[in-house]
């Protein structure tokens, strides 16, 4: 039985229209904690839709970036009271879409609000310099510029906090915006999208295109040779941002591209070994594993392991899983796409020389894989995982060098510093780490060797604050930040002006005042 009552039709909305573009196909989102739930009915875009809401979004631009950025502030200003206003309802979204509990969709939306309230300032700042020219009668200074239109590809892990790191600087700094948010996650970024539009930001400054990810390829790479798009960003998975990046750079650009981990958290012996656990159980398996800051490997001084591993074990066997809406550690998997791809590829790197811990069972929970103590009626009705933790995990193990999405971590032991950071740094990804130590010289020592762009000291790898740079090395990016006033960097470019009122050419390096020195003098 299929209940359709709270059920909504989601579809792209290009220049204020819901009709615009063309229908490819139409998927339904199912509440993934209980799959008879019908959340919405989705019309998926065709690439052509996708580069048509570009061709809107360039049009539309210059009108918005003609609106002073203080009243651009303002607006943003109004999106961060209506969100706050509509808190509960736009969380509630999250946690029937992607199925996150509700505490961590409430901090989500949070994260949105935090994002906004930080840059509704910004609006009377964006500051510019002005610079002493090596002339006489001269003036320099440096403004900041929009880029012009910016196309955001996000995923559904974080529907709504993940989406406004790009959108709402990218408007305040006068561009124009093509959400493309997941598939999966169409209705919650509908709401979103209706909390901006009835905040005052224009329908032709943001343009809202549901698609699938083939068709959004298609249409991005359209858009670029229509030169209808001036910056992508993107989070999402390292091989897809490989692809975009590769695209985008063959158009002369650089992305934003915000990609997957294999995030460490280092114990030293040194360390409170409960806070550790704390720690490892939050970024391990809060929204069941599924974000790019999630826990990959804890890395744990052999002098230590064993009782880590016993305390991580127990924490885990007795955490709550099960209904999101109730207080649980997390709910299902957000789509069966990740269910499947969690079960037959990420467990499938689990080796014989690997143990198991962490549950009574692994993979999906069912009747007859039961997990003990798990909450709520029946697990089958959605898409529950157990925990799982792999002890015994060696460098070159491919479990040790992939990002496993999904409530999974492995535990790996060392002996000496250098293991610990071949341990932490050698999968060749650098978004988040972590180190638990109470000594300073140890914490510092850590945060120059490690690889990551996040060093948490003494705190999970998850859980960043909305305005400290985001974002990582490596594989887990090219090296752009989000976030704070770091992310104004990928929304403005600088044009410098100079002004010569002297009445004269005056040519620079050339014309420029001789100083006399005698450099050779000595006391
Ligand atoms: C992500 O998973 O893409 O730091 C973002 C965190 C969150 C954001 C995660 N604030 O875990």
């Amino acid at each position: 039985m299929t209940t359709r009552e709270a059920a909504s039709t989601v579809t792209s909305v290009i220049n204020g229209s819901r009709d615009a573009a063309q229908t490819a196909e139409v998927i339904e989102a199912r509440n993934p904690s209980d799959l008879e739930k019908l959340v919405a009915e989705i019309h998926l875009a065709t690439a052509e839709g996708f580069a048509q809401a570009c061709r809107a979004a360039r049009d539309g631009q210059p009108k918005w970036a003609a609106t002073p950025a203080p009243v651009r502030g303002e607006v943003i200003a109004n999106v961060a009271h209506l969100v706050r206003e509509n808190k509960e309802e736009l969380a509630s979204y999250v946690t029937r879409e992607v199925g996150k509990t509700t505490a961590e969709a409430l901090g989500e939306v949070q994260e949105l609000i935090d994002t906004c309230e930080f840059f509704l300032g910004e609006g009377r700042r964006l500051y510019g310099m002005t610079v002493p020219s090596e002339m006489p009668d001269k003036q320099l200074m440096t403004f900041r510029m929009p880029v012009g239109v910016v196309a955001v590809i996000t995923a559904g892990n974080f529907p709504t906090a993940v989406p406004s790191w790009y959108m709402v600087p990218a408007l305040l700094c006068g561009n124009a915006v093509v959400w493309k948010p997941a598939d999966y996650a169409g209705a919650t970024a509908q709401a979103m999208a209706e909390l901006f539009w009835h905040g005052g930001v224009p329908a032709e400054a943001l343009h809202l295109v549901q698609a699938d990810g083939e068709s959004t390829f298609q249409g991005l790479e359209l858009a670029l040779d229509e030169e209808t798009v001036d910056k992508v960003g993107f989070t999402g998975s390292t091989d897809v941002g490989r692809k975009i990046g590769a695209l985008c750079g063959a158009h002369l650009q650089s992305p934003c591209l915000e990609l997957g981990g294999k995030n460490p958290l280092v114990v030293m012996r040194d360390a409170d070994v409960d806070l550790a656990v704390e720690g490892a159980l939050f970024s391990g398996f809060g929204t069941a594993g599924q974000r790019c800051t999630s826990l990959g490997t804890v890395i744990v001084d052999e002098a230590v392991h064993d009782d880590f591993l016993e305390r991580f074990v127990a924490a885990t066997e007795g955490a709550p899983i099960g209904d999101p809406t109730r207080e649980v550690l997390y709910g299902p998997m957000m789509h069966e796409r990740f269910l499947e791809r969690f079960e037959d590829r990420w467990l499938g790197l689990i080796e014989d020389h690997h143990a198991i811990h962490g549950s009574t069972g692994v993979g999906r929970i069912t009747a007859q894989n039961p997990r003990e103590g798990f909450v709520g009626e029946d697990p089958e009705q959605g898409l529950f995982c157990h925990p799982t933790i792999v002890s015994g995990v060696q460098a070159d193990d491919e479990l040790a060098n992939t990002e496993t999405f999904g409530p999974m971590v492995g535990v790996a032991s060392f002996g000496d510093w250098e293991e610990a950071i071949a341990l932490a740094n050698g999968h060749g990804y650098g978004l988040s780490a972590a180190v638990y130590t109470e000594s300073p010289r140890t914490a510092f020592r850590f945060r120059e060797a490690v690889s990551s762009g996040m060093v948490s000291i003494n705190n999970s790898t998850s859980g960043a604050e909305a305005h400290l740079p985001f974002g990582g090395n490596g594989k887990s990016g090219n090296g752009s930040r989000q976030s704070g006033v770091w992310v104004l960097e990928q929304f403005t470019r600088w044009q410098a002006v100079n002004w010569d009122y002297a009445g004269q050419l005056q040519k620079a390096q050339m014309d420029v005042a001789q100083v006399e020195a005698d450099r050779g003098f000595r006391l």
